[in-house]
């Protein structure tokens, strides 16, 4: 369940998404879906398109009086720009042959994606390529988180790093805070107010610096990328396992992620940083209490343990490169001619990690959405609830 597919160029009339299977009776709140669209669409850095788009999802198929049939549930979201681009993008007919684009960019699919499918026409490539794909990932993502919901799961991310200026990730927080993390509402509020922050970052000091740092870039026609970190809360032991390769937790959460556009570092719980401390350091070491059983003094495994999870928060960062299209184009070559140009300049943004923060949600929650109806099976929701209250008693039994 919650296999997907997403349809649609960038500039083209609208992107779609389609859910194979879902269990059925599954409420689906629209408002929900399309609180996460505009969540995407903000973010310090972001460009001009961002005021054009104000995206709305449209369910077309596999819902009923709210409620989900386990059919296919499909999705659109029109692109409000189309009048303008109806002359260059038209599926069918063109009234008048468009001007080509041949000058690739360079950390964009433009080149490569031109060589393997024989394109002579930029757009034929960098239209998919685009990360306007992720509205539509979005929109599956909240209704994974929806489902999520059913059984306390929540994902949640914060900015901490652009360019080279730093704030406190989720474990230094945890040990600087004077408010308690780990208390659900605490959580919550955490989190809430991050949305009303430029940037989805909490040291607010940090965030004004960082919004000079794109500024500074910005006015040079340059770029900056960044890091941001995915939390969740509420997941029970045992999703993944150690069987087999694609079966462990890693594996299923690094495919999905590292496809996000632009994500090109994943690092789950110390990471890198736990590459360079000793072991008696890194391993979150066990202990038990008779009321709530096994628990552990830290957390740097970041919720998984030989690809299952644990029952602690995931903690995966997620590195995002500079945006590619810059303002100050970059050296490239004419695909026809073979002449030294400037790469091209679609409408771009300076800075899209906190974007990417809530792109990297929607894909998380889909991988859990996946992986709980994987073990927790069952054709209708109350179904699987049956089946996650058994496994629930099992655990506190056992
Ligand atoms: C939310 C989001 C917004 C993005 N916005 C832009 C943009 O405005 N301009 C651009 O050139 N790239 C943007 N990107 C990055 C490109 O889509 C990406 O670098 C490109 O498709 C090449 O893929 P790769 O970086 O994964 O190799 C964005 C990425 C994300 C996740």
């Amino acid at each position: 369940m919650f296999e997907y597919l997403t349809a649609g160029e960038s500039h083209g009339p609208r992107l779609t998404a389609v859910i194979k299977s879902l269990p059925s009776g599954l409420e689906i709140e629209v408002d929900k879906i399309n609180k996460e669209l505009a969540r995407r669409q903000h973010g310090y850095g972001r460009g001009q398109r961002m005021e054009i788009e104000s995206d709305q999802v449209l369910i077309n198929s596999g819902l009923r009086n709210k409620k989900t049939l386990a059919s296919p549930l499909s999705m659109t979201i029109e692109n409000r720009d189309w009048k303008n681009w109806k002359k260059i993008m038209e599926p069918l007919q063109l009234e008048t042959e468009p001007q080509k684009l041949t000058n690739p960019r360079p950390g964009h699919a433009d080149l490569a994606g031109a060589l393997k499918y024989n394109q002579k026409d930029l757009r034929n490539i960098l239209e998919r390529a685009s990360a306007r794909e992720t509205a539509a990932r979005t929109a599956v993502g909240a209704i994974a988180k929806q489902f999520l919901a059913e059984f306390g799961i929540v994902v949640a991310s914060h900015v901490i790093q652009i360019g080279n200026l730093k704030s406190e990730s989720w474990s230094q927080l945890k040990q600087s805070a004077n408010f308690d993390l780990d208390s659900k509402v605490e959580f919550e509020n955490y989190f809430a107010q991050l949305d009303q922050s430029p940037l989805r970052c909490a040291n607010s000091e940090q965030t004004k610096a960082m919004q000079k740092l794109i500024d500074s870039w910005q006015a040079k026609g340059d770029s900056v990328g960044g890091v941001f970190e995915i939390i969740v809360r509420g997941l029970p032991v045992g999703l993944g396992s150690h069987v087999h390769w694609d079966l462990k937790l890693e594996s299923k959460l690094a495919a999905q992620l590292m496809a996000i556009q632009a994500i090109k570092g994943l690092e789950i719980g110390a990471g890198f940083e736990g590459a360079s401390q000793p072991g008696s350091l890194v391993h979150d070491q066990i202990y038990y209490q008779p009321k709530t059983g096994f628990y552990r003094g830290s957390n740097q495994a970041g919720g998984i343990e030989g690809g299952i999870s644990n029952g602690q928060n995931l903690l995966i960062k997620l590195a995002m490169k500079p945006i590619p299209t810059l303002a100050q184009a970059l050296a490239s070559v004419d695909m026809i001619s073979k002449k030294a140009v400037s790469a091209a300049k679609e409408r771009s943004d300076a800075c899209a990690v906190p974007a990417a923060s809530i792109v990297g949600e929607a894909v998380t929650a889909i991988v859990l959405a996946q992986l709980m109806t994987a073990k927790f099976g069952g054709d209708s929701l109350s179904e699987i609830k049956r089946n996650y209250q058994a496994y629930l008693k099992q655990l506190s039994e056992f």
